[in-house]
């Protein structure tokens, strides 16, 4: 193989809960960069509402010009691409919500913001997202379903099997399958690789003690599913890269 493809980071300084300033933007990737990493996709939470960030529509501007900082800046030998992780709300599943505008660039895939304990179970509205995806003729990838059984007080099991039906991707965190996001995610996770029910294993990485990297997720994932089928999980092959 001739490099990971990360389809989902937080190396977007200044936007979410993730890098915090434009030097450490160009540290995560050089970081991705070093670890096997060809391609990442920047993919900065989209709210309304997530957290205290600025709803406005001024904040996908906003994104878009602390991305193209980092463009300019980027390390060699690694390419980075503007992506989106969007929180399925009420309001996104309106019929005049343009989907296409988040995609991740240069693909027709939409990456979508997995729950921990919102939604509550019982609710719909992430199963209904995706089918509004795919009915846009695109296909949505749920970040860290692992989360959505382990998570305090969620453990909505079955969860993970019910995107899958809706028609989503499943891409699991590398912190989830390497214990870094706490007991139970790293159980949940290696109980969908066994599975057979991931699709693609994302970095996730905020900076700090999350890292923009894949290659110990990349090992411990073919422990479990072999070599080749790992490597499918983290090549962009799946995405026609
Ligand atoms: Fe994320």
């Amino acid at each position: 193989m001739t490099g990971y493809v990360d389809v989902h980071s937080h190396l977007v300084f200044g936007v979410d809960d993730g890098a915090r300033s434009l030097e450490e933007s160009l540290r995560l990737l050089t970081e991705a960069r070093d670890t096997g990493t060809r391609l990442v996709f920047a993919t900065p939470h989209v709210v309304p509402p997530y957290h205290n960030w600025n709803a406005s529509q001024g904040r996908i501007a906003r994104i878009r010009r602390n991305f193209a900082a980092i463009v300019e800046q980027a390390p060699a030998g690694i390419e980075v691409r503007l992506g989106f992780e969007i929180t399925a709300r009420p309001q996104r599943l309106r019929s005049d919500d343009d989907i296409h505008r988040f995609r991740l660039t240069g693909t027709e895939f939409v990456l979508m913001d997995g729950p921990q304990a919102v939604p509550w179970v019982g609710d719909s509205t992430m199963e209904r997202y995706a089918r509004r995806i795919r009915a846009e003729g695109l296909t949505p990838i749920l970040a860290h379903p692992e989360r959505r059984a382990c998570w305090r007080g969620a453990h909505d099991l079955g969860f993970a099997e019910r995107m899958k039906a809706a028609g989503a991707l499943l891409q699991i965190d590398a912190s989830g399958l390497t214990g870094a996001d706490g007991p139970g995610c790293d159980v949940e996770a290696r109980r969908l690789l066994t599975e057979g029910l991931v699709d693609l294993i994302g970095s996730d990485g905020h900076g700090g003690k999350s890292p923009v990297r894949l290659d110990v997720a990349h090992t411990m994932a073919a422990e479990v599913v072999g070599e080749a089928a790992a490597t499918r999980m983290v090549d962009g092959s799946i995405l026609s890269l």
